[in-house]
């Protein structure tokens, strides 16, 4: 594994293994167990988007490994005045051990591994958030011992999110279930990658989808650029909420995972969040000890 680009270059194999040293290191943090994995280390992390939880948990992750993290916006860097990303690639391969980039195209991601030399970790793009469903992962296993057995289900946009779940939920073995509007539908050569790789399906009926599913996932209506569309896509999703009615059709002990933030009464309602809380926040600190395991494999000497 050089890079973390999508979750789809991963094999099965590699991402237990992930999985396995985040545990791992999980452990040791709670223990105060120190290490300096990655002692002289420096990550440079590329922001074109917001971020709360990427920037903080890559920042203090390399703080805990005994490296140095660098907060770079695309404001600030010469990218954004249009410097190619492939000069940018080829420049800070030259300071960096590493670059974490959050952007809107997953080709600039592309491009960054293809010129570069360091190891290149998706952030977030327009299709795929590797990173989250790393960590979402992690916490699944942990909730439910194993993954064997387990029906997963996203209700809401097929966006970023639901795209890296499908590839996660499918290679380690679950079965998948996607419920969108039509129109909404997560990427379609993933859908058809999905469908020939394991148990699949992807309805307009919120139902059917989250049928006696063992984790119900949602993520926000309107993605980062897509703040214009607000009200065409409240419209649209209106049905697509995760509530207490539908959470009964759900397996009794099943858990609620959303990668934040929130929008209550949108995706998802007050009542449910909070029912699910315990599960959301520890999903959201699961971010720091999955992606510690990421750079401890992409970034560390052995
Ligand atoms: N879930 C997630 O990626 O959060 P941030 O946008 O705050 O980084
Ligand atoms: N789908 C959301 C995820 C935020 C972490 C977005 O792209 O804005």
């Amino acid at each position: 594994m050089k890079h973390l680009l999508k979750l789809k270059d991963l094999t099965s194999d590699e991402i237990v293994e992930i999985l396995n040293l985040a545990d791992k290191l999980k452990y040791e943090n709670i223990n105060g167990i120190k290490h300096n994995h990655l002692e002289g280390k420096t990550l440079g992390m590329i922001f074109q988007k917001s971020s709360t939880r990427t920037r903080v948990s890559f920042e203090v992750g390399m703080y805990q490994l005994g490296g140095k993290a660098l907060f770079l916006s695309s404001k600030d860097l010469q990218m954004g005045r249009g410097e190619p990303i492939k000069d940018t690639a080829r420049v800070l391969s030259r300071y960096l051990d590493g670059i974490m980039i959050r952007t809107f195209d997953q080709q600039e991601v592309q491009d960054l591994a293809d010129y570069g030399t360091i190891p290149i970790i998706n952030g977030l793009t327009d299709s795929a958030h590797p990173c989250q469903i790393l960590a979402d992962l992690m916490t699944i296993r942990e909730y439910k011992q194993s993954f064997k057995g387990l029906k997963l289900c996203f209700i809401g946009d097929g966006n970023n999110v639901a795209n890296s779940y499908i590839v996660g939920g499918i290679k380690l073995g679950m079965e998948v279930a996607i419920a969108c509007p039509k129109g909404y539908e997560p990427d379609e050569v993933l859908q058809k990658w999905a469908r020939e790789n394991g148990s699949f399906t992807c309805t307009d009926s919120v139902s059917e989808a989250i049928k006696d599913a063992d984790v119900v996932y949602t993520d926000v209506w309107m993605s980062m650029g897509q703040e214009q569309e607000r009200e065409k896509r409240k419209r649209i999703f209106s049905k697509y909420q995760v509530n207490a009615r539908v959470m009964k059709l759900a397996k009794k002990d099943a858990i609620v995972l959303h990668c934040l933030p929130a929008h209550r009464e949108e995706e998802i309602t007050e009542e449910v969040f909070e029912a699910h809380s315990d599960e959301i926040f520890q999903e959201a600190e699961n971010r720091l000890h999955a992606q510690k395991a990421v750079l401890v494999k992409l970034l560390g000497n052995n």
